[in-house]
């Protein structure tokens, strides 16, 4: 079965076309991940999918059912769970606590009693549980990030996206997290992935869609995207990442 069809979704703001078109199918159990540069449109993708934003054309379809305009509230309580790439925990809760706010909105729509369990067991699979206790706002950028991702995999989602959990993060830091994104598909959790650290994603993504300007402009193994001419011509505007996904085929 397919956790998501994305089908000839367009998404503006103003006269921009943030979204032109998109469409993909999304087989269950794999990690798909999402590049492009800067103002590509990824977060809006992920902003059209999880119903943060309805689309002005086009349907998304999860596990089956079109759920196009469905607010997030419902589709986290259907099984998709998304992290944000600017973090924003509750920073006067704790770690534990915050982490529980996802398994009582999740797809369970669990108690405060069951939501402190799933939250211990979740926080010790993305190793936090040392930090349990502690404000989120007293953690650093890393486990910041980790707290988001618990957060995202305490509701027990079908689907999960993650917007660059790896930005900010030291190389230590990138392959803990590659190896939780890892851990978390090897559960049948299926995953997409928004990352601009290229040798991550290339290494960890089943498939590729890179979109540049709302337009999807490749789609295949890491293999065969980069060494797509359009995928290096859409990151020559930035040399820096040009060479990053050079460097990393
Ligand atoms: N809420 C919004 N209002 C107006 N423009 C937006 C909004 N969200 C995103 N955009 C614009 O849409 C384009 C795509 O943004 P975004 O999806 O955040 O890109 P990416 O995540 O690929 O960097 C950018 O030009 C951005 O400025
Ligand atoms: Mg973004």
């Amino acid at each position: 079965m397919n956790v998501l069809q994305v089908s000839g979704v367009c998404k503006r703001f103003g006269g921009l076309h943030a979204l032109s078109n998109v469409t993909f199918d999304m087989p269950e159990g794999q990690i798909l991940g999402l590049i492009g540069p800067n103002g590509a449109g990824k977060t809006t993708l992920f902003n059209v999918i999880d119903g943060v934003y309805p689309p002005e054309q086009g349907q998304v379809f999860f596990r089956g059912q079109d759920v196009t305009g469905a607010k997030p509230y419902r589709l986290a309580r259907l099984g998709l769970a998304r992290t944000h790439q600017i973090v924003r925990p509750l920073n006067d809760l704790s770690v534990r606590e915050n982490v529980m706010v996802g398994a009582c909105f999740g797809r369970q729509g669990l108690g405060l009693h069951e939501a402190a369990k799933t939250a211990d067991e979740v926080l010790a699979f993305v190793r936090l549980e040392a930090r349990a206790a502690q404000l989120a706002g007293s953690l650093n950028v890393a486990q910041k990030k980790r707290l988001e991702m618990a957060r995202a995999l305490a509701a027990r989602p079908y689907l999960l996206l993650l917007d660059e959990v790896l930005a900010g993060l030291n190389p230590s830091e990138i392959t803990a997290m590659v190896e939780i994104i890892r851990a978390i598909r090897a559960q049948g959790v299926s995953v997409i992935i928004i990352e601009h650290v290229m040798h991550a994603v290339m290494n960890v993504s089943d498939r590729l869609i890179v979109l540049d300007y709302g337009q999807q402009i490749a789609e295949g193994t890491p293999q065969e995207v980069s060494a797509n001419p359009r995928v290096i011509e859409a990151y020559l505007g930035d040399p820096k990442l040009a060479e990053r996904l050079l460097a990393s085929t």
